[in-house]
């Protein structure tokens, strides 16, 4: 990494002035564990004022601490993201809501307020692009999120792409969890033309892209017909590094997972959700044995979401049975997508290695997500294995479990072609990200990790023969920090 020439991690709008959002923000009185689990039904009415959408960005990409250190200040954001490096903006289409007018605006997470790039209601462009999504033309904001390049790849190359899909789906589980604690229903949507919407952001696209899409709330009346035609904005932005070094494979693979016809997008999200073959496997099981109803800690989403962070060190203590069951029984259970059908479908598979858990033989386990059972595929100590698979960190040999999520890229893609790839890393993301959340819901501690990839297969085969490794998670008592 070139430290001189390390890019900024906020986009600034040199020649447009910010308006402060409000910073204080009613309780959503909502526990953190139902705000992840559950979602707020399409068609529920519900309008975010100007207060509601500064909650739900806050909470979803907000500054929520900060850490000086020789070079400088890291400015920690409320969800996880690869590197702290925070590729991802945030703009808000709408229309006229409770304390804010009509447009399209920019989220500054640094001063915390909304730059307006265009005034007027242009949520029907959003519409046109995502060929009549039923929750957009109904929403009286979409949030729309872009992936920055440079901002990235400035430490991670041409990875960078896949980080797009991780750190985006890390971000949405928040933003999915805090919209559903205020009421408001909200869906991830990744079938939109990407042309379109990039053009209404007027986003460089050799460095900047949109990715994902989540209208928020929902109105009676669907949002006013198509915006015909939108001028090029030339709005000027800070440049983020001196130079920046060029990675085409990310825009080769961006433009290759492109929708450029209405029919593409609408074949998208009619496709059944490609899900993973069953295999038969005779492994003991052991049913999901979550936490009662009154056993649930019941600290609000708010708060959780303040306390998380990436566990830095695990203490190898074991966590018991009941928490691992609430943290994936949470984490699991779906969420609303566009490449979600039927609604609760995941392309992603669920493995674990067990280290430490009470009442369960530490091993190799593969998740029955329908069923809500874990098999046993392989007895055994695997501290050793996990840490190496997790790229030779200490982190995974020391949790008490790490939670691998696997799948068949081949399927996926055959059902989806390109985009596919998208889809299937941003679904990881986001259930990784539910599960950084449920983890701190029950006090334990939790960190997205990398790994070497084929390895991880190899170990979790014949079972996950054929498949590919998307992400890891590893959840585990927090190593004390020593007193200062
Ligand atoms: C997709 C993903 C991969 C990550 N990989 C690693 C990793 O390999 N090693 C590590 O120590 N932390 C890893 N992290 C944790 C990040 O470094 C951490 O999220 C970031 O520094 C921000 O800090 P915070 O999560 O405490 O807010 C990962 C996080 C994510 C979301």
């Amino acid at each position: 990494m070139d430290w001189s020439n390390q890019p900024l991690p906020f986009k600034i709008y040199s020649s447009l002035e910010v308006m402060r959002l409000p910073q204080e923000f009613p309780q959503t009185g909502v526990s953190s564990l139902s705000a992840i689990a559950d979602s707020i039904r399409p068609g529920t009415v519900g309008i975010p004022d100007l207060q509601t959408l500064a909650q739900v960005l806050y909470f979803s990409a907000g500054i929520t601490r900060t850490r000086k250190y020789p070079g400088g200040e890291i400015y920690f954001r409320a969800a996880s993201n690869t590197g702290a490096l925070y590729q991802f903006e945030l703009y808000v289409v709408c229309g006229d809501l409770p304390g804010l007018g009509a447009g399209v605006y920019h989220f500054s997470p640094a001063e915390f307020g909304l730059r307006k790039l265009r005034a007027g209601d242009y949520r029907g462009a959003l519409v046109h692009a995502t060929a009549d999504e039923e929750s957009v033309a109904h929403a009286p904001a979409t949030i729309v999120c872009t992936g920055t390049y440079w901002r990235n790849a400035w430490k991670y190359q041409a990875r960078t792409y896949r980080h797009f899909g991780w750190d985006n789906g890390t971000l949405l589980a928040n933003m999915l969890a805090i919209s559903s604690a205020r009421g408001l229903t909200s869906r991830v949507i990744m079938g939109f033309l990407d042309d379109e919407v990039n053009r209404l952001l007027d986003v460089d696209v050799e460095r900047e892209v949109a990715f994902s899409l989540v209208p928020i709330g929902w109105q009676s009346e669907p949002a006013p017909g198509p915006v015909p035609v939108y001028e090029p904005l030339g709005l000027e932005t800070v440049p983020l590094s001196q130079s920046e070094v060029d990675y085409p494979l990310m825009r080769t693979t961006h433009g290759a997972s492109s929708l450029a016809s209405a029919e593409e997008v609408r074949s998208w999200r009619e496709h059944p959700t490609p899900q993973p073959l069953p295999r038969e496997t005779a492994g003991d099981r052991f049913p999901l044995q979550p936490l009662s109803e009154e056993q649930m800690p019941r600290d609000p989403i708010e708060k959780i979401i303040l306390k998380r962070g990436s566990t830095r060190q695990f203490s190898r203590e074991s966590i018991s049975f009941a928490q691992l069951s609430t943290m994936l029984d949470v984490s699991s259970r779906g969420f609303p997508a566009d490449f979600h059908q039927p609604s609760h479908a995941l392309m992603n598979d669920i493995y674990l290695i067990v280290n430490a858990v009470d009442g369960l033989r530490p091993g190799a386990y593969y998740f029955h997500r329908e069923a809500r059972e874990l098999e046993l595929l392989q007895a055994g100590d695997f501290r050793l294995q996990a840490r190496f698979l997790g790229l030779d960190q200490d982190l995974p040999g020391d949790a008490a479990a790490n939670v691998f999520f696997l799948a068949d890229l081949p399927r996926v893609l055959n059902a989806y072609g390109n985009r596919g790839y998208r889809a299937v890393q941003l679904e990881s993301g986001v259930l990784g990200g539910k599960l950084y959340l449920g983890a701190y819901s029950l006090g334990i501690g939790a960190t997205g990790l990398t790994f070497y990839d084929d390895d991880v297969i190899k170990f979790f085969s014949p079972h996950a023969e054929g498949k590919s490794a998307i992400f890891l998670m590893c959840v585990g008592k927090k190593l004390p920090k020593p007193p200062k």
